[in-house]
């Protein structure tokens, strides 16, 4: 059977033909880093190549971690002529970058000043990337204050110190770069501001596909921490025959998961939502849960197309050369009339964002290529490492998101009696 109509470099996204420079803005302490890591997750499972610049890790690099305050004291001169040179390197192994196949730059510093903002604009308009700032204001002092702490949690900077020490030091940091800070307005350009995480998100001339995904993306952000439980539906009959896709009902293998999970859900402090895909099998398995649940049909396993409903070695025999291009780009491979791995990113979207949005518990029931795809979002792990991410059967993955990526921890319900035919068939 003829390849052709699934093309291996078809993107599995909007394709960004400009090149991008996200710039951050803000006093020290106010979520940058969180932001533009989280930003360079989101944009590179969409598929774009991303990659964050730190001005303080070239710091770190160059100079050492441990520089007191007053090394960011404007009127320091030695130290703002450091503080430039760390600037000018990353910014200029930004450009090189940009201009050796990258596509999406964050640049991750304060750039407080004005005049800092129009120095990396300029340097990236002469070689034509598109640059837009986003600022992130907090005046909260709870969101500060926990930022401080986070900061002497997982800050080289102040490994070894005590405490009380590296908060009053960063503390002093802070003051410094106050003194000189000025609020990106619009003579800096475009900007998006966000101001206390997510609760006012300000876009000042944002076009175009990603700039404004961005802008929606940004306003699910919340830091309310959460556990989101995924997990394959219990054992299906398709699971049993060794085939793909199908809408089998589930075994008594695949009841005795759902009442584990049932279980494991009383016991948690509290309910979750719970969301399925629209397959007999994810919504038999919710059911048992005994909570009221939401289908979706985002959360559907990946189309096998024409092959939905065989077994591999069927394929192998009746589709050779379909069974070898799965096998050489199981990423990018599309079941012809049906859907690759890509593809499944993209229709995930919403319900990223979606995940995002949502303050309480979530237990996701679904399949495993999607929960593959979502697995590599929330544990930022390259879209290409989605086909071969193990997500076993009988097991919930609970993954807790925090400020530095999610913590995660596995639960296999089942003993080995319990769970006779939880073969894994590999979507
Ligand atoms: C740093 O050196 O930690 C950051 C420099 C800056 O962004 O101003």
């Amino acid at each position: 059977m003829s390849h052709e109509g699934s093309p291996a470099s078809i993107r599995h996204t909007a394709a960004t033909h400009t090149k991008l420079a996200f710039v951050m803005v803000g006093l020290p302490a106010r979520g940058k880093t969180f932001i533009a890591r989280k930003v360079a997750r989101y944009l590179s499972w969409l598929g774009h190549r991303t990659q964050v610049f730190n001005v303080g890790a070239y710091r770190r690099a160059h100079l050492g971690s441990r520089q007191p305050h007053s090394f960011f004291d404007s009127r320091n001169e030695e130290g703002n002529r450091a503080r430039l040179e760390m600037a000018e390197r990353a910014l200029s192994d930004m450009l090189a970058w940009l201009g050796q196949g990258g596509e999406v730059a964050i640049y991750d510093a304060t750039n407080s000043t004005r005049e800092r903002r129009a120095f990396i604009a300029d340097a990236c308009a002469k070689t034509g990337i598109e640059v837009v700032f986003i600022e992130s204001i907090c005046d909260n002092p709870d969101l500060i204050a926990a930022n401080i702490r986070a900061t002497k949690a997982h800050s080289p900077d102040y490994a070894q110190v005590e405490a009380e020490e590296a908060v009053a030091d960063f503390e002093q940091r802070i003051a410094h770069y106050a003194e000189v800070y000025e609020e990106v307005d619009r003579q800096d350009g475009r900007y998006i501001k966000i101001i206390d995480v997510g609760e006012t998100v300000v876009a000042h001339r944002i076009d175009g596909y990603l700039p404004s995904r961005l802008v929606f993306y940004l306003l699910s952000f919340h830091l309310v921490p959460r556990p989101i439980w995924l997990t394959r539906h219990g054992e299906s009959q398709f699971n049993v025959e060794g085939r793909i896709g199908g809408d089998s009902s589930l075994t008594s293998a695949g009841l005795t998961y759902a009442q584990a999970l049932a279980k494991f859900v009383r016991e948690q402090a509290s309910s979750p939502v719970v969301w399925t895909s629209t397959l007999q099998r994810t919504i038999e398995t919710a059911k048992t849960v005994n909570l009221p649940y939401d289908p979706w049909k985002a959360l559907d396993e990946i189309d096998a197309g024409i092959c939905d409903g065989l077994t591999y070695a069927e394929i192998a025999s009746q589709m050779p050369q379909e069974y070898a291009a799965r096998r050489g780009q199981k990423f990018r491979y599309r079941y012809p009339r049906g859907e690759s791995y890509a593809d499944v990113i993209d229709r995930l979207e919403p319900v990223i964002f979606e995940i995002e949005r949502e303050r309480r518990p979530l237990l996701i029931v679904a399949h495993q290529a999607v929960l593959r795809a979502l697995y590599a979002y929330l544990m930022d792990q390259k879209p290409e490492a989605c086909p071969t991410l193990p997500i076993p059967l009988h097991t919930v993955i609970e993954l807790t998101p925090t400020a530095y990526g999610c913590e995660e921890r596995r639960f296999a319900l089942l003993g080995p009696d319990d769970s006779t035919n939880a073969t894994e068939s590999s979507a």
